[in-house]
């Protein structure tokens, strides 16, 4: 069984005091809760107040992009030794929102994805088409571009801490996800690319998360989809008792 995931991006929200405001709500509300992995991302200037807070809980904290080089004349960009630096265990990579705004190509996730790995950072590679592709028969072409440019020349033994998440531009931020059937259509041709690229072990294991939209009333319906192994959620996870209903869905 794969563990599930239950994932927050906090986007460009919560400066570290609203941070840790949430962190004093959220944390008695899942102590103890070992069914699933917790994962909280929030923007850069919060991410290290957010570390510290969590360090004696078993939830964990990671950076929503990172550039691939260790340092250089590169304004705004925060590095792989930056982040682990500061204890930062996870990375979301190539976000559409990324990519929709700041230009961020699957060849730049590619050279991100091998930083990561390097540096024993672990990777939640986004995915996810947009309506147009959908509605004109595209979504499985997309997705494959996407896995083939991001995972090119990433060997099997490199995949172990990989996570991906699905998410399509259709559902993020609308209110209206897809349905668990759509999603897990969509995951179970990504669990079989993985199979074809890095064989039926990291297939099995690695888990892919959907995101878009989810909410405390949908999450349990999405989470029963034999292929879905978690949520990355955005505007349901700033409140603290949303995120933790979320992480205490039915089974
Ligand atoms: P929403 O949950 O707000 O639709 O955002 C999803 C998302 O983009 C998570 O990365």
């Amino acid at each position: 069984m794969r563990k599930k995931i239950i994932a927050a991006n906090w986007k460009m929200f919560k400066n570290p005091k609203e941070s840790l405001d949430f962190l004093d709500a959220f944390l008695p509300m899942v102590e103890g809760h070992d069914r699933d992995d917790i994962l909280i991302f929030p923007t850069a200037t919060s991410l290290s107040t957010v570390i510290d807070k969590v360090a004696e809980t078993r939830v964990r904290a990671g950076a929503q992009t990172m550039h691939w080089l260790n340092e250089g004349p590169f304004t705004g960009q925060t590095s792989p030794t930056m982040l682990t630096s500061i204890g930062c265990t996870h990375v979301l990579l190539g976000h559409s929102e990324r990519r929709l705004y700041a230009n961020e190509s699957y060849e730049h996730v590619n050279l991100k994805l091998k930083a990561a790995v390097a540096h024993d950072i672990a990777p939640v590679l986004c995915l996810g088409e947009m309506l147009a592709d959908r509605q004109t028969g595209y979504t499985k072409d997309t997705l494959l571009a996407q896995m083939g440019a991001a995972l090119a020349n990433l060997p099997a033994e490199k995949m172990e801490t990989l996570v991906i998440a699905y998410e399509p531009v259709w559902a993020i931020g609308t209110g209206s996800s897809a349905t668990p059937e759509v999603a897990d259509q969509a995951h179970a041709m990504i669990r079989e690319e993985l199979h074809a690229r890095f064989g039926p072990v990291c297939a099995h294991q690695t888990r892919i998360l959907y995101g878009g939209s989810v909410k405390p009333d949908n999450v349990s319906q999405i989470l029963k989809m034999p292929n879905i192994d978690g949520a990355l959620i955005g505007g349901a996870s700033l409140d603290p008792g949303s995120l933790a209903a979320m992480v205490h869905y039915e089974l």
